[in-house]
């Protein structure tokens, strides 16, 4: 059995889905503080079968150790984690307290049952401003990291190494994701902020449907092609059907290994709002703001060592990031709230 802390949110419940078609076997533990049972609830219309939940936080050791008492858990794909960075600046304690205290108490647990196998999600952010892109795994990380959040995983990163150097039975995968968005094509399940979003897509779809007023665009200046940011966007099923994969080669693996989970194009800001009114057949009305601190001008994958070690790639490209992300706002104006 599979343990997904974090089993309720954005990435999560998109994993579940590829776990239940392989017929894999999760329990899915999570605080909710960034999800709902609603999610679940959806999970379980999309695969036909009840989901096995523990509403718990990963800093609680008692209730994990319960929870591997109860279960025979064999490994994890550990998502929960806070995830916004601007409220990572303002409130770091919380992030650290929450993302690397959370997460030392999970493998302290896991070493205790001996269940020593984990999946990890940690973010291209780890790069910081690369050199270099296409971005390969082998790239400097750790430097000029501008925010707590992006920190935590990088730290994360090395405690994991460190608990490898210390015994070798552990089977450790760090995923480094790139931008996610999309949803799941049924318009069930997707991201639901439950601020005002931080990150473009959703923003992007809430002006489509109505919710804001207009997008601002971080900075026209970068050494891009039309002068605004480029990333990597993965659909969402891509990247959770990574961790089917991943999970796979878990027991074959002896040393860390990080991957990176892009599809190796980048688009710019203008791109993506272009493929989105086309997707959708929306207008998306923006305006050019100055650029957002922290932000750098290009950031994609070299997705060649997930291909060669995961027999993994992207396949959905960018109008079908679109279509889906649009299919799930527009189906779900309010998100789960509805
Ligand atoms: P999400 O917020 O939708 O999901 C995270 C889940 O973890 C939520 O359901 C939340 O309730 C739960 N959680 C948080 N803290 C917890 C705790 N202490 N105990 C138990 N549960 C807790 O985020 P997501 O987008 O699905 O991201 C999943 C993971 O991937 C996170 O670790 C995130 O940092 C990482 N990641 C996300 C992105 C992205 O752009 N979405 C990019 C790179 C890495
Ligand atoms: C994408 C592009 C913005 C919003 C962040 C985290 C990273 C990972 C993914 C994880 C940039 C521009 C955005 C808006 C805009 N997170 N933009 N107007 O910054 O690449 O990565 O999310 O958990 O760790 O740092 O993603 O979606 O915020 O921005 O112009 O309102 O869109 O400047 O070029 P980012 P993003």
């Amino acid at each position: 059995m599979v343990l997904i802390t974090g089993g309720a949110g954005y990435i999560g419940t998109h994993t579940l889905i590829e776990l239940a078609k392989d017929n894999i076997d999760f329990i899915v533990y999570d605080n909710l503080y960034n999800s709902s049972k609603e999610a679940l609830k959806r999970v379980e219309q999309i695969i036909g079968k009840k989901i096995t939940f523990i509403k718990g936080d990963i800093r609680d050791i008692d209730s994990l150790k319960k929870l591997f008492n109860s279960y025979k858990i064999d490994s994890v794909i550990h998502f929960a984690g806070l995830k916004a960075v601007g409220e990572s600046v303002a409130k770091p304690l919380k992030y650290y307290d929450n993302n690397i205290n959370g997460t030392i108490k999970l493998l302290e647990v896991m070493s205790q049952f001996n269940c020593k196998k984990i999946i990890f999600s940690s973010s291209a952010t780890v790069y910081g401003d690369p050199k270099i892109v296409p971005i390969s795994e082998d790239s400097q990380v750790g430097v000029g990291l501008t925010n707590p959040y992006g920190k935590s995983k990088y730290f994360i990163e090395e405690i994991l190494k460190d608990l490898y150097s210390s015994d070798n039975e552990w089977k450790i995968v760090i995923l480094r994701y790139f931008n996610p968005i999309g949803a799941h094509e049924s318009g069930l399940i997707g991201e639901d902020p439950n601020d005002i979003p931080n990150n473009l897509m959703p923003y992007i779809t809430q002006v489509a449907v109505g919710k804001l007023d207009r997008l601002s665009i971080f900075g026209d200046d970068y050494n891009t092609h039309d002068g605004t940011g480029v990333r990597d966007y993965i659909h969402v099923v891509d990247l959770a059907n990574g961790h089917l994969k991943a999970l796979k080669i878990l027991d074959k693996i002896n040393k860390v290994e990080e991957i990176n989970l892009g599809t190796g194009k980048g688009y710019s800001v203008l791109d993506v709002v272009k493929a989105f009114e086309k997707a959708s057949e929306k207008r998306v009305n923006y305006k050019i703001a100055k650029r957002r601190e922290g932000d750098i001008a290009k950031c994609y994958a070299n997705p060649t060592k997930a291909k060669k070690l995961l027999n993994w790639e992207a396949k959905k490209d960018l109008e079908q990031m679109c279509k889906d992300s649009w299919r799930w706002q527009s189906q779900n104006p309010n998100g789960y709230s509805n």
